[in-house]
C-alpha cells in the first residue's frame, strides 16, 4: 500500500483524528519518526502495518491515548513503557522532579529514594538517571504495575541501584529514607472520569470518597520513614480542586 500526503489526511478526516496524531502512530508503526513521514511525498506501507495502523486510528478515534497503543510515553525526556496496568506519567508529575532538584542542588549526593506508588517508576528512575549516587526503592501494590517499573528501570540502564516491593504504602518497607516522592492516587471516587483517563487503571486514580484516602496514609506514617531533615515530595493534596505538590521538611543534604 502506497499512500501520499492527502490520502493520509483523508484517512485522518474519516477517523476524526487530527493528521498530526495520525502520523504519530504510523511512524511508531513503521520505526519511523515524525518528521520523516511528514516530508514524505509518498509512504510505502507494508499490508499487516497498514492493517495494524487501521486498528490503531480505530482505538485512537474512541479516545484511547496514544501513549496506551504505542505503549510508551516521554518523562523529562525519558521514555517509559507504559500499558494499560500503569498510570501514563503526566507532564504536571515532572514539578517533583524540579523540587527535588532544587531541594539536592549537587547531583553526587548519595541519596535513599522511596517511590511510593510507583506506576512506570517515572518519578524515582528520572531522579536515579539525574543523581548517579543515589538509590532508589519502588513501592507499589499492583504487581504488573511494578514489574513496568522494573522493566522500565532496566531499560534506563538504573537497575543496579533500584529496588522493588510489593507493598501496600509503607506495609513492607523497612528503613529511613532521605526522601520520599510520590504520587498517590487522588481522584474523588464520584468522579465521573472522561477522555484519556478512562483507559489508566482505577487503581491508581481513585482515592477514596473525598480522593483523600492515600494522601492522608501517607502523610500520617512518612515522617518514620525519614531521616532527619529528609523530605517527602507530594502531589496529589487538593487545594481549590487542583493537583498540589507538597514538599515537606527541610532540605540539607550536607547535614545528614
Ligand atoms: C497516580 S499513580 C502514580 C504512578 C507514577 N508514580 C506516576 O507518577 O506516574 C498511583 C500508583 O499508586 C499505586 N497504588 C495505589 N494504591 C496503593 C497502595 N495502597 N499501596 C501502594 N501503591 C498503591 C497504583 O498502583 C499506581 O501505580
Amino acid at each position: 500500500m502506497i499512500l501520499n500526503k492527502s490520502d493520509l489526511v483523508g484517512l485522518a478526516e474519516s477517523f476524526g483524528i487530527p493528521p498530526r496524531e495520525t502520523l504519530l502512530l504510523l511512524a511508531h508503526i513503521l520505526s519511523t519518526n515524525y518528521t520523516s513521514l511528514f516530508f514524505a511525498k509518498e509512504t510505502h506501507i507494508p499490508d499487516v502495518d497498514y492493517r495494524t495502523f487501521l486498528d490503531y486510528l480505530r482505538r485512537h478515534s474512541t479516545g484511547e491515548p496514544i501513549a496506551k497503543i504505542i505503549e510508551k510515553k516521554e518523562f523529562y525526556g525519558l521514555e517509559f513503557k507504559t500499558t494499560r496496568d500503569t498510570l501514563d506519567p503526566r507532564p504536571e508529575t515532572e514539578k517533583i522532579i524540579d523540587l527535588f532538584r532544587e531541594g539536592y542542588p549537587d547531583t553526587t549526593v548519595s541519596l535513599g529514594i522511596l517511590d511510593l506508588g510507583a506506576g512506570t517508576g517515572c518519578i524515582g528512575i528520572t531522579i536515579l538517571s539525574l543523581y548517579p549516587a543515589a538509590e532508589c526503592t519502588f513501592v507499589d501494590i499492583d504487581e504488573k504495575a511494578l514489574n513496568i517499573a522494573r522493566y522500565n528501570s532496566e531499560n534506563l540502564g538504573v537497575s543496579s541501584r533500584s529496588k522493588f516491593i510489593e507493598s501496600d504504602w509503607f506495609s513492607m518497607v523497612e528503613g529511613k529514607f532521605d526522601a520520599i516522592v510520590t504520587n498517590p492516587p487522588y481522584v474523588r471516587e464520584d468522579y465521573d472520569l472522561r477522555g484519556g483517563t478512562l483507559f489508566d487503571p482505577p487503581l491508581a486514580l481513585f482515592g477514596g470518597f473525598d480522593g483523600q484516602r492515600d494522601v492522608h496514609n501517607i502523610l500520617r506514617s512518612a515522617t518514620k520513614y525519614l531521616k532527619t531533615n529528609g523530605i517527602l515530595i507530594m502531589e496529589g493534596l487538593e487545594i481549590s480542586g487542583l493537583p498540589y505538590i507538597l514538599k515537606m521538611g527541610e532540605f540539607s543534604a550536607n547535614d545528614r
